[in-house]
């Protein structure tokens, strides 16, 4: 099987076949979500959250960006591999933005990176790839401006979040994620730009899906949002795991005979 590339996910599209992505912020899990045939990995800024238990995306740092996106670019044997850039370095200067892409692709075997914002966001995508940054653009829900929402809310500005997107594509985004958007909206934008809609809690009318694997896994504690799907309960079973360990080596069950030397 050879590995995606955007050019992959644009015929995939063409085709209606859907394209499943998932986050990943580690080896193992990347290389388990990989095997399963996964079509695109995010390293998304969301390890904020997930993995570094802050409350938002905002404080994650490149560096650990780019750490995180070290051990997913190795595990990724066939899918596209794309990183968030993290707050603040697609807000500042554009050669910040630009610098902060060209580590993701020359430190890490990432291939694309992904910035959060539609219209005001337009040039610095062009900027990106032209400098042979492939980038896929964020546009609904933006978590990283949390501070000036004041929440998490769907977003229902229709004309705006079509043109939020169509600037995107215009400026070369691969493709275009939507967080949050009413599925009717989504259908809109999707029928609206030629390049691959990925949606998040935006319904079914798009070219894909994206989720947190956390979420899905069940490996997250707190606060679901309606459009998470739960297919397994990881917390779970590494709870009663390690449960059955403490318990087996209070009791001396454990280890056996079979695990000594
Ligand atoms: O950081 C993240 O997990 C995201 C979601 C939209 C998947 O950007
Ligand atoms: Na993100």
């Amino acid at each position: 099987t050879s590995p995606v590339t955007t050019q992959t996910l644009a015929k995939m599209a063409a085709k209606g076949e859907r394209i499943a992505m998932l986050t990943a912020y580690d080896f193992p899990t990347a290389r388990a979500l990989d095997d399963a045939g996964i079509d695109v990995l995010l390293v998304g800024d969301s390890l904020a959250m997930v993995v570094q238990g802050h409350d938002t995306t905002l404080p994650v740092t490149l560096d650990q960006m780019i750490y995180h996106a070290e051990m997913v670019g190795r595990a990724a044997r066939r899918a596209l591999v794309v990183v968030d850039l993290p707050f603040p370095e697609g807000q500042l200067d554009l050669d910040r933005t630009l610098a902060a892409g060209a580590r993701i692709l020359k430190e890490t075997r990432c291939r694309a990176v992904k910035l959060e914002g539609g219209s005001e966001q337009a040039h610095r995508i062009e900027a990106l790839v032209t400098a042979g940054i492939p980038v896929m653009a964020h546009v609904g829900l933006r978590p990283q401006n949390i501070h000036i929402d004041g929440g998490y809310r769907v977003q229902r500005d229709a004309d705006r979040l079509i043109a939020d997107a169509q600037a995107a594509a215009d400026a070369g985004a691969f493709s275009v994620l939507i967080e949050c958007v009413p599925s009717d909206i989504a259908a809109q934008i999707t029928a609206a730009v030629q390049v691959p809609t990925i949606g998040i809690g935006a319904g079914g009318d798009v070219d894909g899906q994206v989720l947190v694997t956390n979420d899905l896994i069940g490996f997250t504690s707190g606060y679901m949002p309606r459009f998470v799907k739960q297919y397994s309960d990881v917390r779970g079973q590494i709870v009663s795991a390690v449960q059955a360990y403490s318990k087996e080596v209070k009791s001396g069950a454990y280890p056996g005979p079979e695990h000594q030397f």
